[in-house]
């Protein structure tokens, strides 16, 4: 670790009811990877963002290459060597892949963007990078991931001192993020200062120097990664150790009645011939590898996507979906991987978008019922803990992970009795992630059907009763909880592959 290039003291920032930094402090080192870390909430984009121009301090000093400095928007952050990958996707859908990396400073040839230009050096930044994309696609065309990893490229492009990477892991594949890791190590060999935010404690581990925990809107402390333990992290940011065992039984009776039975399911190269069984009050794991086929499956089921084949029976009896609302109609909820994309609209409000999948519940008289919906929403904020100054706080001003709390309580409004949570806590905190838990162990336990797809191996052994593996779109393996293990596991999920 070398000098210090910035430092951040007494930060102080507040919204409207939210006083969401108080007296902050934080500093990097070159040559160093400083982990972020804190619950949703806590402030760590916030206090990131007050330091690229996007938010204006209320008080504090931001000491930067010896100076005091101040940015006004993110272009002069940039300018002056700091860029930031932010927590959501920024990128441009129509655009193809170069367009967005040199959006704002684009290559002209005469009067004209110089499109060829533009796709030759994104492809130079790939290979140097060694991310496989073809720049020339169109950017709504790659998976969250891959658009996550041209954002990451497109912040490496521009010369710079600082390196503020906000969440990247929780869109990226296992692959991806080991990709990035080198990319990082490098950046570090450079001397580069790096600003690492993640919920995963694993990752913590591997790739920070130090770790600042923040709390709440305040600074807890700095640590050296290497001298602490995971748990002392998790006290730091929690106040309080948290265990994570796997279940050792199945809570589902093995008589309980089969409440979805999906029979050769088939949705392009994703979704191969897929049969499976849901029961009553059971959560049924789909684990695997990335790209497995798990969200291309529960898309199907859902309706969201087109089926080739297949039939799917509820009580029994053989329904039609079609479409998501056909899904909802059976009493099918679906909480997407992507937040943004599919699940919520983050320019309304917590109330708007808890309420939005069954609206018609709160019309009596062509009126909305507005203290039903009202009640509603605040039960839900209290049940899970969300973090929201109030029910009317617009879903883009709520930090990341309260985001996906929104999602969540938008299908338990509607009552739905077969729920597929596609990976329910990515991005969420230690702490919330054990009221997830809780909260899915108290629906199956009152009689609701869960379909979890994970990639976290400790959350698919925590929670499942049964184990469904998948392997490039084909089911590959069932396992009942008390059989399976994580080399069982990871033995099925790669049995197609060479
Ligand atoms: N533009 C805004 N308007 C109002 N409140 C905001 C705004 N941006 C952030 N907040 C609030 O400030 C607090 C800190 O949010 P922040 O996004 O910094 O959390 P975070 O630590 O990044 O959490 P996560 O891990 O969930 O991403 C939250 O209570 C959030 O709702
Ligand atoms: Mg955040």
């Amino acid at each position: 670790m070398g000098e210090v290039i910035l430092t951040m003291q007494d930060i102080d920032k507040s919204f409207p009811g939210v006083h969401a930094l108080d007296h902050v402090h934080f500093d990097v080192r070159r040559g160093e990877v400083h982990a972020l870390m804190g619950e949703n909430g806590a402030g760590k984009s916030t206090l990131m963002k007050v330091l690229t121009g996007i938010y204006t301090k209320d008080l504090g000093s931001i000491i930067y290459e010896g100076k005091e400095v101040e940015f006004h928007n993110t272009r002069e952050a940039q300018d002056a060597g700091i860029v930031i990958v932010h927590q959501e996707l920024n990128m441009v859908g129509d655009l193809t892949v170069a367009q967005n990396i040199f959006i704002g400073r684009e290559f002209m040839k005469g009067f004209r963007i110089d499109d060829r230009r533009m796709i030759e050096e994104s492809k130079k930044l790939f290979d140097e990078l060694h991310i496989d994309i073809d720049p020339s696609t169109k950017m709504s065309d790659l998976t969250v991931g891959k658009q996550q990893m041209c954002e990451i490229a497109k912040a490496i492009s521009h010369e710079c001192k600082v390196i503020i990477f906000d969440e990247p892991s929780a869109a990226l594949t296992e692959k991806e993020i080991e990709d990035l890791f080198v990319i990082i190590r490098d950046l570090r060999e450079k001397q580069l200062g790096i600003v690492y935010i993640s919920h995963r404690m694993d990752e913590i581990k591997v790739i920070t120097d130090r770790v600042t925990v923040m709390r709440d809107g305040t600074y807890v402390g700095t640590l050296i990664t290497k001298d602490c333990s995971k748990e002392d992290i998790i006290n730091m940011m929690v106040g309080r150790v948290i265990y994570e065992e796997p279940k050792t039984k199945s809570m589902c009776p093995p008589d309980a009645p089969v409440v979805l039975r999906v029979e050769h399911l088939n949705a392009g190269k994703m979704v191969q011939d897929v049969s499976f069984e849901l029961r009553r009050g059971e959560i049924l794991g789909f684990s695997g590898l990335m790209g497995a086929g798990r969200t291309e499956t529960a898309r199907a089921l859902f309706g969201a996507d087109p089926k080739q084949s297949g039939d799917i029976y509820i009580n029994g009896s053989k329904v039609e979906i079609n479409s998501p609302q056909d899904a909802v109609n059976a009493g099918i909820g679906y909480l997407s991987e992507d937040r943004k994309r599919y699940g919520l609209v983050v320019q309304k409000s917590v109330i708007q978008n808890s309420t939005m999948a069954c609206l018609e519940e709160y019309i009596s008289g062509g009126f909305i019922n507005k203290k039903k919906e009202r009640d509603v929403t605040e039960k839900y904020i209290a049940e899970l803990a969300t973090k929201t100054p109030s029910a009317e706080q617009l879903v883009v001003n709520l930090s990341g992970g309260n985001q996906q709390k929104v999602v969540i309580a938008k299908w338990l409004a509607k009552n739905c009795d077969i729920l597929i949570f596609d990976e329910p806590t990515r991005g969420i905190d230690v702490g919330a992630k054990n009221e997830i838990y809780k909260l899915m162990s108290s629906l199956a336990a009152q009689g609701k059907s869960i379909i979890m797809i994970s990639s976290e191996m400790t959350e698919i052994l925590r929670m499942s009763d049964r184990i469904v593996i998948m392997c490039e779109g084909k089911k590959t393996g069932e396992l009942g909880i008390e059989e399976a293990t994580q080399e069982l596991i990871m033995d099925k999920a790669t049995r197609n592959i060479a």
